[in-house]
C-alpha cells in the first residue's frame, strides 16, 4: 500500500514542528528539504523521530562520488529512513552513496532506502535547458532503468512515469511521487502534476505532498482526505 509523505518546507523548526504534531499519529513519512535543513540542521531530524516520524532527508546529493559517500554515510549516522541522490550523477556517484550508506549503519540499525532523483516533477516539456533535449518523462524512465543497474532502491519522479518505471524495473523498485494534487487544488509550479488516486493506480508507493497539505486550514483533515483518496483508489 502506498504511503504519504509530508513536504515540511518551512524556515523553521517551530513552523515544521508545529505541523508535525498536528500530523503526529495519522501520517506516517515527513520529509526535510532544503530549506528546513539548511535552516536547522540534523537537530529537526532527531524532533521528529521522536515524534515517531519516518524521516526522508530530501537533498538531493549531486558531487563526485567521494563526497556523495560522506553525505550518504553522515545522513545514514543522523537516523533517516529516507535519503536521495540525483540519477544524473551516474554510477561511481551511485555506488559511492551505497557505500556510504553501509558505512554510516550501526549494528541492527535498518539501512536508509536509498533513491535517486530522475527528472524534477517541476519540470514540463521545453524545461530541458540542453539542445534536442529529451522530454522529461522519456528521461525520467531512462534514468530509472539506470538507477536500478546501479542498485540503488528506487526513483523520484512523476506518477505519470511509475507505471513504465514499474514495468521496465520490477514492483520492487520504489517509485517515490511528487507533484501530486487532489482535483480541486492548484499546481502552484508543479508541471507535471497527478491526483492521489491516480499516482496510486499507477503504482506509486510513497506520495509526497507539500503546500496541498501544509497550507491547508485544517492540515490533519486534508492529509486524512488524501489518505482515504489512496485507499479507496485500490478497491
Ligand atoms: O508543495 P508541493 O506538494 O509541491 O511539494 C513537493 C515537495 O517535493 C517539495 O518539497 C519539493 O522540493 C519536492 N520535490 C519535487 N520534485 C522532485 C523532488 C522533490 O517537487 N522531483
Amino acid at each position: 500500500m502506498a504511503e504519504l509523505v509530508v513536504a515540511l518546507d518551512y524556515q523553521d523548526a517551530e513552523s515544521a514542528l508545529t505541523m508535525a504534531r498536528e500530523l503526529e499519529g495519522q501520517v506516517p513519512w515527513v520529509k526535510v528539504g532544503m530549506e528546513l535543513f539548511t535552516a536547522e540542521g540534523p537537530a529537526i531530524v532527531q524532533h521528529l523521530k521522536n515524534l515517531d516520524f519516518n524521516v526522508f532527508l530530501d537533498l538531493k546529493f549531486h558531487d563526485i562520488p567521494n563526497t556523495v559517500k560522506g553525505a550518504v554515510r553522515s545522513a545514514t549516522r543522523m537516523g533517516v529512513d529516507m535519503v536521495n541522490i540525483h540519477a544524473l550523477g551516474g554510477r561511481r556517484m551511485a555506488e559511492g552513496a551505497l557505500e556510504g550508506r553501509d558505512m554510516g549503519l550501526t549494528p541492527g540499525q535498518e539501512p536508509p532506502i536509498v533513491l535517486a532523483v530522475t527528472v524534477l516533477t517541476s519540470v514540463g516539456p521545453g524545461d530541458i535547458p540542453l539542445k534536442d533535449a529529451p522530454e522529461p518523462g522519456a528521461l525520467a524512465l531512462d534514468l530509472a532503468v539506470k538507477a536500478k543497474q546501479y542498485g540503488l532502491n528506487g526513483v523520484v519522479c512523476s506518477a505519470l512515469e511509475a507505471r513504465g518505471i514499474k514495468a521496465s524495473c520490477g514492483t520492487g523498485f520504489s517509485c517515490l511521487t511528487p507533484g501530486i494534487r487532489p482535483a480541486a487544488v492548484a499546481g502552484d509550479d508543479q508541471r507535471r502534476v497527478v491526483t492521489p488516486a491516480q499516482a496510486v493506480q499507477n503504482g506509486a508507493d510513497y506520495l509526497v505532498v507539500g503546500r496541498p497539505v501544509t497550507g491547508a486550514q485544517d492540515s490533519r483533515s486534508a492529509a486524512r482526505a488524501i489518505m482515504d483518496e489512496m485507499h479507496a483508489a485500490l478497491v
